[in-house]
């Protein structure tokens, strides 16, 4: 007999069991107050108590077009009548191949062969681990190209060869002795150069930082892996415009492969369908994750280009020696394919435009804050960066967690958000309504407000 405390547990239980069995990531679990989502619509997430909070970040960047959107709903009950899942190796599945070809055709430039895995970490590290084995097998072999390029406060996930080339000290750091060494380049962020750097000469700078190292060393390194125009974890961290389109131009000149992780910037948050596309580039990897599903189900992608995928051609033992049992999964697959639908359609469209433009006179009413250092926008992803010292831009002390203060505040005011170091980062669903993102709006405003008073309060000395 089933235990019926399994089928009916009451929110006292549910709050009990995750504090006794749920591990949660990147969670100070000694300090973890349980919160249990029950069900959600629209922009909105219920707790078991049946408060509900705006989701401001999209459940971690992947809901892309709202809770509960009915024309996905219904293509995932469709596709349960059919299969709910069937394997990638060595056959596939409808959804999953109209999947591919949709890809393929929405992908900048040549890119058309996707490889199917689950999460974003596993689609960078398929990259990685294809551009190792091209240059083993491909026309003209050059097995020395083992090394990678990658750029500092880089994230790309949180697996081995994802986290090695990630460059975001407190993640990665205490991990060292086990990540294998990467080239690394400093953040490609203007505001590391003196003030009165052109942006043009920003741009130039950083891509002759890289050029050097490619001049050192491009017959060892087998890949660049680069987030393109802003690097998420980071702090939604903006480059230099041109950068990208610069390392293009430099990776093909020096013989280096393209990864483009489009796992945050993917699928029209930034107003083009893919990142790179605002710079004309077409990698020899693009990584997609999160919101290819519209936020439903675990799916990732890596779309290689046919000059890669020709290498894996040829004999059996050319095959790419590398798979993940959900990978292709044809429940995430119809997610996706509904998502695109939605995301094409005139309606959608319209609203990202004007809640875009709403979200900047947001922005720009706050940077009259003086404890907001600056606010950063692209599309319907932004980053409020704070200051502990008005009109500067200076860090608050790290254990002071001042936008982990705010993010709490904000909680309490029913709107939720997550903090990266001092900077608050808003990206809600598409869908948001005027309304809605208005009140995102006033709530950071007066959330901010409230804890940098009461931080000034306890700093000062009286
Ligand atoms: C740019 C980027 N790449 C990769 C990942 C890893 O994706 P996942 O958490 O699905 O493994 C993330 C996650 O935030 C990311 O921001």
């Amino acid at each position: 007999m089933a235990d019926k405390s399994f089928q009916t547990p009451t929110s006292e239980q549910l709050c009990q069991w995750d504090i006794d069995h749920f591990w949660h990531a990147f969670t100070p679990m000694a300090s973890y107050t349980p919160l249990v989502i029950d069900r959600a619509q629209g922009v909105w997430l219920y707790d078991t108590e049946g408060n509900r909070y705006l989701d401001g970040v999209s459940s971690m960047w992947c809901n892309l077009l709202g809770h509960r959107q009915s024309a996905v709903d219904a293509a995932i009950r469709d596709q349960l009548d059919r299969v709910a899942h069937s394997t990638s190796l060595g056959m596939a599945n409808t959804p999953a191949v109209v999947l591919a070809k949709r890809l393929a055709d929405l992908a900048p430039g040549d890119l058309q062969h996707v490889f199917y895995a689950s999460d974003g970490s596993s689609a960078v590290e398929v990259a990685l681990k294809m551009a190792y084995q091209y240059w083993q097998q491909c026309e003209k072999p050059q097995p020395q190209k083992t090394k990678y390029i990658a750029l500092g406060q880089a994230y790309h996930g949180d697996t081995i060869g994802s986290a090695s080339v990630g460059g975001i000290e407190r993640f990665h750091a205490l991990f060292k002795p086990l990540l294998f060494d990467v080239l690394r380049l400093p953040i490609p962020d203007p505001r590391r150069l003196p003030p009165e750097t052109s942006i043009e000469e920003a741009t130039q700078h950083f891509l002759a930082e890289l050029e050097q190292v490619l001049i050192a060393d491009h017959q060892q390194v087998a890949a660049l892996v680069v987030e393109p125009l802003i690097q998420a974890a980071a702090g939604m961290v903006f480059h230099a415009p041109g950068y990208l389109r610069g390392v293009r131009e430099l990776t093909d000149r020096y013989d280096v492969l393209l990864i483009a992780d489009e796992i945050v910037t993917g699928f029209g948050r930034t107003g083009q369908m893919f990142a790179c596309q605002h710079e004309q580039v077409t990698p020899d990897f693009l990584c997609l994750g999160k919101s290819i599903t519209g936020g439903y189900l675990p799916l990732a992608a890596t779309i290689a280009s046919p000059n890669v995928y020709s290498a894996f051609l040829g004999p059996a033992t050319n095959s790419f020696l590398h798979g993940h049992t959900y990978g292709g999964n044809p429940l995430a697959a119809v997610a996706a394919l509904a998502t695109l639908d939605l995301l094409q359609d005139q309606d959608v469209i319209e609203n990202f435009n004007l809640r875009t433009e709403q979200l900047a006179a947001i922005l720009k009413s706050l940077q009259n804050h003086p404890h907001v250092a600056e606010t950063r926008q692209m599309g319907l992803i932004a980053a409020v960066e704070l200051t502990s010292v008005a009109g500067e831009h200076q860090s608050y002390p790290i254990e002071v967690q001042i936008a982990a203060q705010v993010c709490k505040e904000m909680l309490h005011r029913g709107v939720w958000i997550r903090p990266l170091r001092d900077v608050l980062v808003i990206m809600p669903p598409l869908s948001i309504t005027a309304d809605e993102l208005q009140l995102l709006g006033d709530v950071l405003l007066e959330s901010i407000e409230t804890v940098t008073q009461s931080e000034a309060s306890v700093g000062s000395p009286t």
